[in-house]
C-alpha cells in the first residue's frame, strides 16, 4: 500500500502532484509520503502488538533522514544502528539512548567507548575481540554494559546473495559453538552484562521458512544458554522482511508475526525487531527528468538526470525498480494508472522499449533495461518506485554531483526535509585544505 497515484492525468503524491514538487524543488529528488511511512510503522507494532514485550528497533540504515526517523521514533520505535554517527543521528531525531541496538561488524573502540557514555540498550556483539574491547572498556568505566551475542545461523535466507548475512562462510556473527565459549568465558564478567541473542540473516526476504527455523534455532539456543547459567532475557531476529518492488510473492506483515510469535511464545524472551525496508521502502520515490532520448543500434536509452549515485541499488545489486511516467499514459484499452499493456498493443500506449540510464561514467548506472513503456520525450518527468529504502542512505558525491533534495508530502503539505547539497557546501571540505 502507498500514496503514490494518478489523478487528472498526473502523477501524485498524496494530494500534491510530482510536478508541482518539482517546480518547486528541481530534479533529482526523492519525495515520501508521510502518510504511506505511518501506514507501514502503525502496522507493523500492531502485528507484533500481541507479544507480551516487543522492542521494535528501526535499522536507521535503511533511511537515516533526519525527519523520517523523527516521525519513526514518535510513532514508538526505538533505532538499530551499525555506527556511532547513526546513534548521534538517532538521538538527535529523539529517540531514547534506552532504545538503541548497536549492530555493526566492525565497531572501533572510540565508538564503543562513546556508546557506552551515551548509555544505549545493548551491543550486538560480532566477534571475541568486540567483546574483550566492550569489557575492557565496562571495566575501566566501572559501568555495567548490556550484550548480546550475534549468532551466525548459517541459513540460507533465499534472497540475493549480496544481502545474505546469516551463512557461515560470510563475515557477520558469531558461530554458534564459539557463543557457548564466550559466553561461559563472560557470564560472571562483573560488568558484562549478556542479556541476549541476536540474528539478521538477511534483506528482502520473500520466504517465511527460513524465518521460522531461524525463530526456532534462536530459541534453542536461548534455552540452552539459559539452562547454562547465563542470565538472558531477549532474542533480536534482526530484519530482512521483504517489499514488493514488482510482482513477488511476499509474505504478510501479520503472517511474519505470527510465525515468530508462536515460535517465541513459551521462551518468555523479550523480542527485539530490527526493520528497514519494509517500513520505509515503498514510502518513497526518486524522481528525475528526462535529458533525452538515445537511440543506438536497436536499443533506445532514456537518457536520465538521476544517476547511480543517487539510487545505487540497480547498480550494485541488479536490483529491480519500478519506472513510472508522471504524465499518465493515454491507454485506449481502457488502463488507467500503471498500464499493463504489452509493448505489441494495438493502442500503443507501451509502444516503446525503453533501458533508463544515468549520467554516471559506468557502464552498470543503469536503472532499467528494455522495459516497455510509453512515450517519453526530453523535460518529462519519470519516478522510480520503492526508492525510500537503501536509497538516499547509499547515495554518494560520485562524479562530483551534488546529494540531491529530499522531500515529505503530508496530505496537502510539502516540507523539504533535506535542502539540496550545493557544489560550494561539496567541495569546502577540501578547498578549506588547498
Ligand atoms: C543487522 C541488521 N539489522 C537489520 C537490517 C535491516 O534489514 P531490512 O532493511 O531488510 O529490514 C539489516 C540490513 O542490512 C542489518 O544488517
Amino acid at each position: 500500500m502507498d500514496h503514490f497515484k494518478y489523478k487528472n492525468g498526473t502523477y501524485f503524491c498524496e494530494d500534491i502532484s510530482i510536478e508541482d514538487i518539482v517546480s518547486r524543488f528541481h530534479t533529482p529528488c526523492y519525495v515520501y509520503s508521510e502518510s504511506t511511512l505511518e501506514a507501514h510503522c502503525k502496522r507493523f507494532l500492531t502485528a507484533f502488538s500481541k507479544y507480551p514485550s516487543t522492542l521494535c528497533s528501526f535499522a536507521v540504515k535503511a533511511n537515516n533522514n533526519l525527519s523520517i526517523l523523527k516521525k519513526i521514533f514518535s510513532l514508538g520505535f526505538g533505532a538499530d544502528v551499525v555506527s556511532i554517527g547513526e546513534i548521534k543521528k538517532a538521538i538527535l531525531a529523539g529517540v531514547d539512548a534506552e532504545k538503541i541496538v548497536f549492530s555493526g561488524a566492525s565497531k572501533t573502540k572510540q565508538e564503543i567507548d562513546e556508546a557506552i557514555q551515551l548509555g544505549i540498550r545493548q551491543f550486538n556483539v560480532e566477534s571475541d575481540f568486540e567483546l574483550a574491547y566492550i569489557a575492557g572498556v565496562a571495566s575501566m568505566h566501572k559501568k555495567d554494559v548490556a550484550v548480546s551475542f550475534r549468532v551466525n545461523p548459517n541459513i540460507d535466507a533465499h534472497t540475493h546473495p549480496k544481502i545474505t548475512t546469516g551463512l557461515a562462510g560470510s563475515k557477520f556473527g558469531i558461530d554458534e559453538p564459539d557463543v557457548y565459549k564466550l559466553a561461559s568465558e563472560y557470564k560472571d564478567h562483573p560488568y558484562l552484562k549478556i542479556q541476549g541473542i541476536s540474528c539478521h540473516i538477511g534483506s528482502q526476504m520473500k520466504d517465511l521458512s527460513p524465518i521460522r527455523d531461524t525463530a526456532k534455532r534462536m530459541v534453542g539456543l536461548y534455552q540452552d544458554l539459559k539452562s547454562q547459567g547465563v542470565p538472558l532475557s531477549s532474542i533480536d531476529l534482526g530484519g530482512g522482511v521483504g517489499i514488493l518492488y514488482k510482482d513477488e510473492k511476499v509474505f504478510s506483515l501479520e503472517e511474519y508475526a505470527d510465525c515468530i510469535i508462536e515460535e517465541l511464545k513459551d521462551s518468555g524472551a523479550t523480542l527485539i525487531l530490527e526493520p528497514g525496508r519494509v517500513i520505509v521502502g515503498n514510502s518513497g520515490i526518486l524522481v528525475a527528468q528526462v535529458v533525452g532520448i538515445k537511440q543506438k543500434r536497436d536499443r533506445s536509452f532514456v537518457m536520465l538526470d538521476a544517476g547511480m549515485n543517487d539510487l545505487v541499488r540497480p547498480a550494485m545489486y541488479g536490483s529491480y525498480h519500478k519506472i513510472v511516467p508522471v504524465a499518465e499514459p493515454i491507454c485506449s484499452c481502457g488502463h488507467t494508472g500503471d498500464c499493463n499493456c504489452d509493448p505489441g498493443c494495438k493502442c500503443g500506449c507501451n509502444k516503446n522499449t525503453y533501458s533508463f540510464a544515468g549520467p554516471i561514467c559506468e557502464s552498470s548506472d543503469i536503472f532499467a533495461s528494455d522495459i516497455p513503456f510509453s512515450d517519453l520525450k526530453a523535460e518529462d518527468l519519470v519516478a522510480i518506485r520503492g526508492a525510500g529504502a537503501y536509497g538516499m542512505s547509499m547515495a554518494s558525491n560520485y562524479n562530483s554531483r551534488p546529494l540531491v533534495a529530499e522531500i515529505m508530502v503530508y496530505k496537502d503539505q510539502i516540507k523539504l526535509i533535506r535542502k539540496r547539497q550545493s557544489l560550494e557546501e561539496m567541495i569546502k571540505d577540501e578547498k578549506e585544505c588547498l
